[in-house]
């Protein structure tokens, strides 16, 4: 076999350690597979978990979602985070409602072409829901290579070349056996060779991983900044969108004033939704979801 020194390895340990999440049963349709992926993007499993069974509860195809406003996409993505991806994923079920009879699309490209859908949308959910054989890049992902293959403790910030050409020299030739090793490299990093404090005494790869083979050298790049919350502007937008989510119709503007003091911050916040689509100022000087 020319697969990979440890797929064979990674693949076991995935078997008796892989967690029972929903979008990786057999059953679980392609629709699934895109709303977890991108729910998954940016916000934890454990966050996760209750905003998708809501969301394939009341949305279960693409064109269930597309048939409503996207509004009702934002109020139900609730307090997952980056709410512009409530908004890409009613997009998205539009299009594939108009576009493809309602049924997500296996192809790779045409994957791509789905609005928001980006290359690791796209491959995971080729993989995931198709079983089809492409290099899987998240962050955990990309965070196992860097140190298994690269020595390294961080990958660099932002993606390289360098690094798909490694996935990709890595992935198992058999399709559905590639669509396995990706999910579990990806648990690998998000249960063991995680972030702060790898247990690389757990780990079924240690023994083969150049970082710990080289004594687990500290990241030397610039500081890896974590990220604040607290009194941003995403804070400020995640309080003045909770106003509407919570509210069954437009609100006024002193209800929006209400949940922020500092009145150029808010007005900046209040902006930005406004600029991305994720708020409607009408006419009467009232608030809403989008239509
Ligand atoms: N299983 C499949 N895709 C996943 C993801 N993006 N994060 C965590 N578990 C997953």
């Amino acid at each position: 076999m020319s697969d990979n020194p440890y797929s064979t390895t990674v693949l076991a340990w995935y078997e008796s350690h892989a967690r029972d999440l929903p979008w990786r049963t057999p059953d679980a349709s392609p629709w699934s597979v895109l709303v977890s992926e991108i729910m998954l993007q940016q916000t934890p499993v454990v966050r996760v978990l209750p905003a998708w069974r809501s969301w394939m509860e009341r949305w279960p195809s693409p064109a269930d979602l597309a048939e409503e406003p996207s509004g009702e996409a934002v109020r139900m993505w609730n307090r997952l985070g980056y709410p512009r991806r409530a908004l890409r994923l009613h997009a998205c079920a539009v299009a594939i409602t108009e576009r493809y009879g309602g049924e997500v699309p296996e192809d790779h490209g045409t994957l791509l072409s789905l609005p928001g859908v980006g290359a690791y949308t796209a491959a995971a959910v080729a993989s995931f829901a198709f079983g089809q054989r492409h290099a899987i890049l998240d962050t955990n992902v990309r965070r196992v290579l860097a140190r298994a293959e690269t020595g390294i403790q961080y990958p660099p910030k932002t993606q390289t070349k360098a690094e798909t050409a490694l996935a990709e020299s890595l992935l198992p030739t058999e399709p559905s056996v590639a669509a396995r090793w990706g999910v579990a490299v990806m648990e690998l990093g998000a249960l063991v060779c995680t972030a702060r404090t790898p247990a690389c005494a757990d780990c079924p790869i240690a023994h083969q991983c150049a970082w710990k083979l080289a004594g687990k050298p500290a990241h030397d790049g610039p500081p890896r900044r974590g990220q604040r919350y607290a009194g941003t502007d995403r804070q400020v937008r995640g309080r003045l969108l909770a106003v509407l989510r919570e509210s069954a119709g437009p609100v006024p503007k002193e209800a929006l004033d209400a949940v922020w003091n500092e009145g150029v911050q808010r007005e900046r916040a209040l902006d930005a939704l406004v600029a991305d689509g994720l708020v409607d100022p009408l006419d009467d000087g009232r608030y809403a979801l989008p239509g």
